[in-house]
């Protein structure tokens, strides 16, 4: 399967090497959580979504095999675009009810994972011989306007992934994705709902430590990528929910203080014993904030789904139609 690549080498060893010098000469220090998803990485995250503490997969398969259908015919797209698709698991759900009530044309699955992106997209390409399955992998933050606009779009951007982007972050990114839909075309977001912060807790900071080692892998990805002298063993795993932001926030501690050097960047770094460095914000959600978030985005919301524990919200939400369009 040929995967449209809009993340050459230069693009991302540039957005790296940004985030990281950034990142790291920061108080405090941080990582954003985009760089967490090398084939490790996301072999990892796979493992975290069959975890019994991380039921945000769970909840949101739940909601799609309920309501797929209504959402089906609801948006009555005829093309599936797919932001942050990873092993594409849910897309079937999506794609079976599209199928049901009209004629699905193509999938766009959109990733930073080539690996992911590759398997997912033969496997759905065999399982649906007529559909153009067309991969691309892109950073889809920044890089919106290089997605296909032909056919009546749905966005899919599930999981709860719009949790990682920061409040200002996460306002530009609904504002531009807004101004690439037009009428008739639909968005349908996934979000975690704000719930005992003991549970959102575990779920981060699973009794198994695969999410210790989820976290610990983005210095691997800074070792290979930017000749890195990161011991992943010396940084403990921290999960913290905090109350103000209504988000979970993982870290990594150092364990003693440490002085490592990132040789690609010609930078060193110190750690002092017990400094924490933010590798992830993942922010949880109440169906009000949502929808005004949205609103001030150019959305409206055409339909809230929840699955029977509360747990997890999805939205299906079309853009405002605004003067000057048809
Ligand atoms: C893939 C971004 C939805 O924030 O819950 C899982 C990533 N981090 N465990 C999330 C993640 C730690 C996950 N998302």
């Amino acid at each position: 399967m040929a995967v449209t690549d809009h993340l050459d080498r230069d693009y991302l060893r540039q957005a790296l090497e940004q985030d990281v010098r950034t990142g790291l000469t920061s108080s405090p220090k941080w990582l954003p959580p985009k760089w967490f998803y090398d084939a490790a990485g996301g072999e990892l995250f796979s493992r975290i979504t069959r975890l019994q503490e991380y039921y945000p997969t769970r909840r949101e398969l739940e909601i799609l095999r309920r309501r797929a259908l209504d959402i089906a015919s609801l948006s009555r797209a005829d093309t599936l675009v797919e932001l942050g698709s990873g092993t594409s698991e849910k897309t079937v759900l999506l794609l079976d009810a599209l199928a049901a009530v009209g004629t699905p044309r193509a999938y766009i699955p959109v990733d930073v994972d080539a690996a992911a992106l590759e398997a997912a997209a033969d496997r759905l390409a065999r399982r649906y011989p007529s559909l153009a399955v067309r991969p691309v992998r892109a950073d889809f933050e920044h890089q919106l306007s290089a997605l296909p606009r032909t056919g009546r779009r749905m966005v899919a951007f599930l999981g709860g992934t719009v949790g990682n982007l920061p409040p200002a972050a996460r306002e530009v990114f609904l504002k531009e994705l807004r101004s690439t839909l037009r009428p008739g075309d639909t968005f349908l977001l996934g979000a975690d709902l704000v719930k005992d912060p003991r549970r959102l807790v575990a779920a981060y900071d699973d009794a198994q430590g695969v999410t210790a080692d989820f976290n610990r892998n983005v210095l691997n990805v800074l070792n290979r990528e930017l000749d890195a002298g990161f011991e992943p063993g010396a940084f403990a795993h921290v999960a913290r929910y905090d109350e103000d932001h209504e988000w979970i926030e993982m870290r990594l501690r150092a364990t003693r203080p440490m002085r490592v050097e990132i040789r690609a960047l010609g930078l060193t770094v110190s750690f002092d014993e017990g400094e924490e460095m933010r590798t992830e914000i993942s922010a949880k959600f109440r169906p009000e904030g949502l929808a005004a978030e949205l609103g001030r985005a150019g959305f409206g919301m055409v339909r809230w789904y929840t699955d029977a524990a509360g747990d997890f919200g999805l939205v299906l939400a079309a853009p405002r139609s605004r003067a000057g369009e048809p």
